[in-house]
């Protein structure tokens, strides 16, 4: 019987097929098309099918299991129209059951879990809550794609039997959000850490402020939303997100194991906060709100006390609103900055983040200062400044501008984004390997991987997912998944059978001649 199975295994994975048309059934989803690719997966052969008399037990003390027992159940919901109950069991002897287990197996780290599926049970443990969140992402990837609609399919929900063990390459696995070319309502946001954390990504990290525009509100200095959040590239209305909407966002997140890493950069970048305050300008004249994207003219007045006062009364109002270890300082081409003001400038604002007990990110340009211990920067153009970093023993982020700067253009005809890194056709986008891009910069110096999203050219959600998908999966399978036993020539033709599954989560993405989509 087993033979059997796994003839027809790789015969339906040599043709390409996930799924059956005029089949009532559909196909068994192959564990081996998942992205990212787990670390060990192993077929058995069996099939579990969750059925309206079905139920999430976890076992043992909750440790917070409970929570993310609710999340599938709800996840689940639409689709099949089951209303599974959540709740406590001594052992999972009861069969047709889904069973979550926080255990005491450290080997598997904050982040990984291991996934049993059977005829008579699914069990999904981990030694840690955030483990068990992502191992619902890859049982929601088994599941037919249907499992994506917002409304009861009929069809048999059942999952192949599987035996996977995971956990992360790498410890930081990010996206970042430019809301100030651009403002993105807290819903849009929403969708986006929902889409992070369908891939475990653990990360997001938003661009809140810059020359068209400030997006959080700061109480001590009402007028960097009121005014400098006013407007946006182009001229639109712009906008902010208010302290509770903020927080609700960051509470949101949490709850999906996503950490929401907040930028204020400066000292360039900083026209929205120099337009909204005269006192911040050398000459304490106010600049006019800027619509346009060419970047480097503003600097905030690095010699005056003020800039202090002002930069520690918003880190200070940030740091309230921020559970999360990391805030972002910006420090990226700072053109109308002297290099003699930038460096004490950039020391000045790690003191600042240091004394509100908060670790540091800056863009590479921040390693022309002294870092201070535990300061990330973040690669994105320059290689001489990561090194400059690593030889000042901090880590890096990995954001190669050419390579995961999702706002690049795929090619020349691409309705959004830029090309003045590269243009980033989807093998491109998978096709590198942090630890080896940059000569002198290996695993053990790399924080993470973060794909950016700058938002000059885009302004709806849909747009967002023009440019992120099909790239991003890509990302986070990079940041994820060992290099070992995969590559582009295989990882095409998973991403190809993914094609449905982005559509039935209602993505909007590029449908890339490189790859070999799968209706
Ligand atoms: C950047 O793209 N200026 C970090």
């Amino acid at each position: 019987m087993r033979l059997q199975y796994l003839l027809l295994f790789i015969f339906v994975s040599s043709i390409g097929i996930t799924s059956c048309k005029n089949n009532s059934e559909t196909a068994l989803i192959d564990a081996a098309n998942l992205i990212p690719k787990p670390v060990s997966v192993t077929s058995n052969g069996e099939a579990f099918e969750i059925t309206d008399a079905t139920s999430i037990y976890i076992l043992g003390e909750p440790q917070g299991a409970t929570e993310i027992g609710q999340y599938l159940a709800e996840k689940l919901r639409p689709a099949t129209g089951f209303k599974l109950a959540v709740s406590n069991a001594a052992d999972n002897a009861k069969p047709g059951n889904i069973y979550l287990e926080i255990k005491a197996d450290s080997t598997l780290g904050n982040e990984g879990y291991e996934l049993h599926v059977s005829k008579d049970k699914i069990t999904l443990s981990a030694y840690k809550p955030a483990g068990l969140f992502h191992g619902v992402q890859t049982i929601r990837q088994l599941l037919p794609v249907a499992i994506e609609s917002p409304s009861v399919q009929q069809t048999s929900w059942k999952i192949a039997g599987t035996d996977i063990r995971d956990y992360p390459l790498y410890h930081l696995r990010g996206s970042m959000l430019d809301v100030a070319r651009h403002f993105f309502g807290p819903n849009d946001v929403k969708r986006y850490i929902d889409l992070l954390a369908y891939y475990k990504i653990n990360l997001l990290h938003l661009h809140l402020s810059d020359d068209q525009g400030w997006r959080i509100e700061i109480k001590s200095w009402p007028n960097l939303t009121t005014h400098g959040g006013s407007t946006q590239v182009g001229g639109g209305k712009g906008g902010f997100y208010t302290q509770e909407e903020y927080k609700d966002l960051v509470k949101y997140a949490a709850d999906r194991f996503i950490t929401i890493v907040p930028e204020i950069d400066m000292p360039g970048h900083t026209n929205a906060a120099l337009a909204s305050y005269p006192e911040l300008n050398c000459n304490d004249t106010a600049t006019q709100l800027y619509i346009g994207i060419e970047v480097g003219f503003s600097s905030f007045c690095t010699k005056k006390d003020i800039t202090y006062k002002f930069i520690d009364d918003v880190l200070r109002e940030l740091t309230a609103l921020t559970p999360g270890p990391y805030l972002h300082i910006g420090g990226d081409e700072s053109h109308a900055t002297k290099k003699e003001d930038y460096i004490p400038f950039m020391s000045k604002v790690q003191e600042i983040v240091k004394k509100y007990g908060k670790t540091a990110i800056g863009w590479d340009e921040i390693a022309l200062t002294t870092l201070q211990p535990g300061t990330i920067a973040q690669f994105w153009a320059d290689s001489a400044n990561s090194k400059e970093a690593v030889r000042q023993g901090a880590k890096i982020m990995m954001s190669p501008a050419n390579k995961a700067y999702m706002d690049m253009q795929y090619d020349s005809t691409s309705k959004f984004g830029l090309h003045w890194a590269a243009y980033i056709e989807v093998d491109s986008a998978y096709s590198w390997n942090p630890a080896t891009l940059v000569n002198g910069i290996g695993f053990e110096n790399i924080a993470g991987v973060e794909a950016p999203l700058w938002s000059e050219t885009i302004s709806k959600m849909d747009d967002i997912e023009y440019l992120m998908f099909p790239r991003f999966p890509g990302y986070a399978e990079i940041a994820w998944s060992p290099e070992k036993g995969r590559g582009w020539d295989e990882y095409k033709v998973r991403l190809g059978k993914h094609g449905s599954r982005m559509k039935a989560m209602g993505i909007d993405f590029y449908k890339s001649a490189k790859v070999p989509w799968v209706e």
